[in-house]
């Protein structure tokens, strides 16, 4: 069993490195400025939220904050921030409104109807423009020691329940009063909590397979529950995005793993203790349970009582989150990452053109199917700074029934397998990816590595090029070059935005190249409408406040203008929280973000005894428990955040 949740998955420890490592690794071709003039006609970039392409990149104009330290949430001068929303607030389901408990009295049932625990990626969708809307967002996981009144003491069938119910997505509606300030609208018709029980329908080529079936779904086409739950994502015709990520902290597996059990990083016991009274997730006597989570799953937030659908044609990942891109002729192309050291990056083409709502259907009924058809492909990093994308199509290749691929549907189950015997890039944790809406760019977080370079792990190479990278870096890539340029391109250009970390430090790994304020461990990652990149950290309570990260403080979000490539330090988090999640309101005066885990503890687990021994933020309760949160952040002036 992994020693904490936090014992990040290293499932693909191959040192081989596959032959485009071995070419020429000094050479770096950065995007050239020539490339840049023509990209605004090479490119159909789709921003969420947003209806047209921006006439300008504004630059952030706010004054930078010092190195985060303490209990505290800190906003530049002239900007205000208030917690909305946090770990156990009703969600506004009717009739069903569950008043919070501080000692964390509440049942598994009054949790379901709760917000979840670890707010993570969120977006906002207008229902009035830029003063009613949801707030759809991931709650990633749970600190069992902090969610049930006596933490794990005598573990019960009610105790893993309540931390199903902490799991999942919700879906709230809020609203800004007069005075400027947000507020949830409860009850609400859209209010809604899908949680790790919540049946989801399966799409796409792995839907009905043989490994997807269970003894309580013989036919393999209905699952219960999401949970894991990372970034957010949305797409043109409205739905929301979210990936399942370590879902192996929930399987127990037993003693006796399977290759593809071992290359999906299961263990013989789970992190979270759910199988001891759930047999669902003990994997010995289920073993196709695992194989149905690791998907993208789109939920219409606009119609609570829609089944959510997992889409495995995007692939079966430790998924971070998923993003959307539209080529010129009106086709998705979804971006995805794998975050587990050394794994993948994703692309998905759709087959089909995205549909306009019609005949009586809603844009997201009309597109119910769009992300079912398609083609996956998985990326290599060449040295010269040209990258590929590999298709992971069944009978191409070697991906054929002779090396264990019967047929497409165990493709995208086996997706790290198939993308092995391509030799994809292997990478230093894939985290957020972000669409850069005025030239198409793609960015893509990787937030940390420390097993590149040991003996017998994946060594350095061009596009991550650091050993022991505990820091992070962000790379970037713009589709295209000789294939014209469009997101379905099948090759581009790569370089580095930035590594992250101290230029301070001595060891010659842990020194970023940061033009600005200092951070390490980059995760969240998101363009707002106006083309100002927001760049989020979560660098584990494990690592904060000493060695090479005594000089950077309490995880943070900084502004990134990618024109120049300074960075600014626009706010700074509570103690051992991580900062994630950005969305802004159409007009872009109001930004919510997500604080998770304030308080996090070595072992991811408080002691229930102790509970604001790090944290009691945000509600400073004596001895309190501390909550995750949404926090909203407005300019004084009523301005455009980040101006
Ligand atoms: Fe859940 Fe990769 O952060
Ligand atoms: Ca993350
Ligand atoms: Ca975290």
């Amino acid at each position: 069993m992994p020693k904490s949740y936090e014992e990040m998955e290293d499932s693909n420890p191959s040192a081989q490195p596959h032959i485009r490592e071995l070419r020429d690794p000094g050479r770096r071709v950065v995007l050239k400025a020539s490339a840049g003039a023509a990209a605004s006609t090479l490119f159909a970039p789709w921003l969420a939220g947003c209806a047209s392409t921006p006439a300008a990149r504004l630059r952030p104009g706010f004054e930078p904050v010092p190195i985060g330290a303490g209990d505290r949430l800190i906003v530049p001068k002239g900007y205000v921030a208030s917690a909305l929303a946090p770990w156990g607030e009703p969600v506004g389901l009717p009739g069903n409104l569950p008043v919070w408990r501080p000692d964390a009295g509440n049942t598994a049932d009054e949790q379901a109807a709760q917000m979840g625990m670890h707010h993570d990626g969120l977006h906002y969708f207008p229902l009035d423009g830029s003063r009613r809307g949801l707030l759809v967002m991931n709650h990633e996981y749970v600190d069992d020691g902090l969610l049930h009144a006596d933490g794990l003491k005598t573990w019960t069938l009610e105790k893993v329940r309540k931390s199903q119910a902490a799991h999942g997505i919700a879906v709230i509606e809020v609203e800004q009063a007069a005075g400027g300030e947000w507020r949830m609208v409860r009850p609400s018709r859209f209010a809604r909590r899908i949680t790790a029980n919540t049946p989801f329908n399966l799409g796409g080529p792995a839907a009905g397979h043989p490994l997807m079936r269970t003894a309580a779904d013989p036919q393999g086409r209905t699952v219960l529950g999401t949970f894991n739950n990372c970034a957010a994502g949305i797409t043109p015709w409205g739905t929301y995005l979210s990936g399942e990520e370590n879902f192996r902290n929930y399987f127990a597996a037993g003693s006796s793993l399977d290759a593809h059990q071992r290359r999906w990083g299961l263990t013989a016991t789970a992190f979270f203790r759910w199988a001891e009274h759930d047999p669902r997730f003990d994997a010995v006597g289920n073993p196709n349970e695992p194989n149905r989570f690791g998907w993208v799953v789109e939920v219409d937030p606009m119609d609570p009582a829609s089944t959510p659908v997992k889409r495995t044609a995007l692939g079966r990942a430790a998924h971070e989150g998923a993003w959307v891109a539209v080529t010129r002729d009106g086709r998705a192309v979804v971006y995805s990452g794998e975050d587990a050291r050394n794994e993948y990056i994703y692309k998905f083409v759709s087959r089909d053109r995205i549909r306009p709502a019609g005949n009586g259907l809603t844009a997201a009924q009309a597109n119910r199917e769009l992300l079912d058809h398609g083609t996956l492909y998985v990326a290599r990093f060449d040295a010269d700074g040209v990258g590929q994308w590999l298709p992971l199509v069944h009978g191409q290749g070697p991906l054929t029934a002779a090396n264990g691929f019967a047929d497409q549907g165990e493709i995208v189950i086996k997706s790290r397998q198939a993308s092995d015997l391509l030799g994809a890039t292997k990478m230093d944790r894939p985290e957020w990816l972000a669409i850069d809406p005025v030239n198409g760019t793609v960015y893509c977080t990787l937030t940390n590595n420390a097993d590149r370079g040991k003996e017998g792990m994946p060594g350095p190479d061009a596009a991550n090029p650091r050993a022991n990278n505990a820091h992070g870096h962000i790379i970037r890539w713009r589709e295209g070059g000789e294939d014209g340029g469009d997101f379905d391109a099948a090759r581009f250009r790569w370089d580095h935005l930035v590594l992250a970390g101290d230029p301070a430090q001595p060891r010659a790994g842990a020194k970023g190249n940061i033009r600005g304020d200092l951070f390490a461990c980059p995760d969240g990652l998101a363009f707002d409408a106006r083309g100002m990149l927001w760049i989020q950290t979560d660098a584990h309570a494990t690592q904060m406040y000493k060695g090479e990260f005594a000089s950077i403080g309490n995880n943070q979000m900084l502004a990134c203008d990618v024109a120049t490539g300074e960075v600014r330090r626009f706010l700074t988090g509570p103690t051992n929280s991580e900062v994630t999640g950005m969305t802004m309101t159409p007009d872009g005066r109001t930004m919510f973000i997500n604080i998770q885990h304030p308080g996090e503890t070595p072992s991811d687990r408080s002691d229930p005894a102790e509970p604001a021994k790090f944290s009691n933020w945000p509600d400073y309760r004596p001895g309190g428990r501390p909550r995750s949160s949404t926090v909203v952040i407005r300019k004084v002036d009523g301005g455009i955040v980040g101006t």
